[in-house]
Formats: C-alpha cells, structure tokens, sequence
C-alpha cells in the first residue's frame, strides 16, 4: 500500500520550509514592535464554542468544520480559525482583568472541510492577530496599517485592500428586513442556497458566485445605506486615518465576511495574482463577541493573514547560505578526525558538513560546490600524517596549506565570510 497525504493537506518540505519561516519570522517581528504578544491556543476546541463564536448559519459551521467525538464520547472541533478560541482564552484567564487592553497574535494550522483548489486547503496556516479593549477607529486603520505593512516588506505583489461597514445589530435588523424583502422578489431566480441563506442569513448572498444571483445582487440594497449614526461615524474616521496613513484602500460596499461575529469595519486584502481565491488576508471588528461568548463587554478587532496564499504572490526567498566549510577526508583516520573537527567547529557556530559515505575526492568535491560551501578541507592518510592539510577556497578558487593543529582557530577566524 502506497501511503499519500490526505486531499487538502500538504506536506511543506524544504526550501519551501525556509520561506516559512521567513514570513513567520518577519510577522513576529512586525506585531511584536506593534506591542502584540503570543498566545498559543489549542487546536481542539469545543464544537459549540465555533458555532457561537462564528454563528450557526455561516458555511464554516454548518459544512466546514472538522468535529469528531473522541475516545470519551466528548464532541470536539479542529479549529477552523483562531479569534473564537482565542477570545476564549482572553475570557478564560480573565485577561481584561487588569486592563482589557490586549493585543495577542498567533501562528499556526485551521482546518477547514473546503473543497480543495489552488490557494485553498484543508489544512491551511494562519498568522492571526486580535486587539482587545480599543473602540477607537484608529486601532482599525491600524491593524489594516499592519498587515499591508508587512505585505509590502515580504514582497506579495499587486494587493489591495477593501473596506466596508457590516453595521452593528441594531442597523442591521432593517437592513436584513429591507434586503430579504428584496431577494423575495427575485425568489425564483435565485439558487437553491441563496433562497436558503436568504432566510437565516440574507448578507451571505453577496458571497454567491452563480451568475444569475449576481446580476441580482448587484440591484440589491446595501449596508452602507442603512448604517446607524455611530456605525456611520466609526466608517468615516476609519476612511480619515487610513488617510492620514496614505495608505490606499477601496470601498466594497458588497463585501460581506463569511464570520458573523463582525461589527463595523470589515476588510480583505485581494491580490491579483491568486484567482478564485484572491484574499490574502481578511479582518474586522467584533465589537459584541466577547460579551457573546460569556465576557465582558469589550470590543475587538483582528485579522488573519493566509500563509499558503501568502506564498503564491511573494517571490522566492534565496535559498539558505551554504556551510562555511565542508571537509572533504579521504580514508577511515581522516574521517574520524573530520568528524571531530566538524563538531566541534559546529559547537564554535561555524557551519560544517561532512561525507558520510566515504566518497572519492572528486565526488566529496562535487557534493561541497552543491552545498554551495565556501572552503573545503581535504586530507587524507599522508595528510593526516603530516600534520599539513589543504583548505581550498571555493570563491577565490586558490588553495593554501594549513598545519592541521591550528585549522580549527584558522576556520572559525574565517566565521565572517560566509558562502560564495
Ligand atoms: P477568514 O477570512 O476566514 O478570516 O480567513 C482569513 C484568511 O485565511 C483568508 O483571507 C485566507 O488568506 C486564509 N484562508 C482561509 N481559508 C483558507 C483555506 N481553506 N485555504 C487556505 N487559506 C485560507 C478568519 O479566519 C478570521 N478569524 C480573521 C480574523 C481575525 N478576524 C478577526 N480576527
């Protein structure tokens, strides 16, 4: 039987992995001089928490999620995003309790029961980042600031970001009544799962993709028509700061997030060069979810940053220099010494590699130029005698004859100049 990783989730190998690591480095460092700290939350959480968290009637709970029971009968949920665990975890350990101003970000896997397609897994990775405690549209344009910030610094190509009001409750009851009453004219031309969002959830028929139903939706009523006086507020002084930032940004009136617990601003970043699923990173504010899933009342905003998609629009980072030295020994006595030296010189921070199979020279010299070392040491069984060694250099392509006893002091000297 031929073992095979499973439809949606991928195996990440090298050099992949250190462009991974680039992206999360530099994220890390962003948030971090940002003032954010990391949480790390489980991947397991409670079914229920996902369902209030993110709403019953959005396609992530109702036809995403990976909920199991598990060997005690408890019913469980592979995260599908991180804010409603991590907003758990803010309620959990009372973290508003000294000031409820918090900023926390996290990196790492969601899973998601989607049907797998470029840019879109199953198991896919997020660098994710919440604010607590700040009603202040500043901290909207902030985050925003963030996140295209960082897009710019790690090279993603051609972004841009979208805004958009969702309105609070209280401004989208009517808006909810005025656009149901609207697709209820239009019933029989509408799909069969936007008739059904059109009961529970009418804003979800702005995310349908079957052309009949856009050509209706785009006469439909809009969310910014219906935004109560401090929704319509928050709206403006976001557009003022974003301003104030110079930083572009477009208004989609028709955005709508396929998470319920948005309030107010709602934002993507869409990238040209992903297709079908074109939003690199996505966020709002959610003013009412930590009083929702048993908190205070203390509002929020956040976003999540796809890593995979991410890595479909930045270029290829260039892959991880070479070792400084590579020791090529020919015999069984040079091999042991070669083995000692590399660790020790490994232990002095000096990157080495060695042959492990005992190669001809010419082999052994071919495997140093793929590693892209910048010296290589070669001795022999009369080398070894002799006390001399050859180090020759890569870059300059010259070699020099070096007393074995002081090669380890002549090599870490040599730290500095890296790979060719
Ligand atoms: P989301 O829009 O569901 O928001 O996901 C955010 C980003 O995760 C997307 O823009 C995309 O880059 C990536 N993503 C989502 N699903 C997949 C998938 N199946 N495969 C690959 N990438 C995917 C959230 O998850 C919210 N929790 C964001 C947030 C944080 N809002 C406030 N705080």
């Amino acid at each position: 039987m031929e073992f095979k990783a499973i439809r949606g989730f991928s195996d990440i190998l090298p050099p992949v992995t250190s462009r991974w690591r680039l992206l999360e480095e530099r994220a890390r460092q962003i948030l971090e001089d940002y003032g954010f700290s990391e949480i790390r939350v489980p991947i397991l959480e409670k079914a229920e928490l996902f369902a209030r968290g993110i709403g019953e009637e959005t396609d992530i709970v109702e036809k995403e999620m990976y909920t199991f029971e598990d060997r005690s009968g408890d019913c469980f949920t592979m995260r599908p995003e991180a804010t409603a665990s991590v907003v758990r975890a803010y309620i959990e350990h009372k973290l508003y309790a000294a000031d409820p101003m918090a900023k926390f970000y996290s990196i790492g896997p969601m899973f998601r029961h989607e049907r797998p397609q470029k840019g879109r897994h199953r198991q896919f990775h997020q660098i994710n980042a919440e604010v607590f405690g700040i009603a202040n549209p500043i901290i909207d344009a902030e985050v925003m600031a963030i996140v295209m910030y960082y897009l710019s610094l790690v090279g993603a190509a051609d972004c841009q970001l979208q805004i958009n009001s969702v309105g609070c409750p209280r401004c989208r009851l009517p808006y909810q009544k005025d656009l149901r009453a609207f697709l209820s004219e239009h019933l029989p031309h509408l799909c069969a799962d936007c008739r059904r969002r059109m009961e529970h959830n009418p804003l979800r028929v702005f995310d349908c993709k079957v052309q009949g139903c856009q050509e209706i939706i785009a006469k439909a009523p809009l969310m910014s028509d219906y935004l109560c006086q401090p929704c319509a507020e928050h709206f403006a002084a976001l557009r003022l700061y974003l301003e104030t930032l110079e930083i572009a940004y477009e208004v989609n009136p028709r955005m709508v997030r396929g998470l319920d617990y948005y309030t107010k601003t709602a934002f993507e970043v869409v990238a040209g060069g992903l297709g079908a699923q074109n939003a690199v990173a996505a966020g709002g504010r959610y003013d009412n979810l930590v009083a929702a899933l048993g908190g205070p009342d203390i509002p929020g905003i956040g976003f999540a940053i796809g890593i995979e998609r991410l890595l479909l629009i930045s270029p290829g980072e260039p892959s991880p220099p070479g070792p400084l030295l590579f020791i090529a020994a020919l015999g069984k006595g040079p091999q042991r010494e070669a083995f000692r030296l590399s660790y020790k010189l490994n232990q002095a921070g000096v990157r080495t590699m060695i042959d492990y199979a005992g190669r001809s020279l010419k082999a052994q010299m071919r495997r140093a130029d793929k590693f892209g070392a910048r010296y290589v040491l070669i001795f022999g069984e009369d080398e070894l005698s002799s006390g001399v060694v050859i180090l020759r250099d890569m870059k300059e392509k010259r070699q020099e004859e070096i007393p074995l006893p002081s090669i380890f002091e002549e090599i870490v000297r040599r730290r500095g100049e890296g790979s060719p």
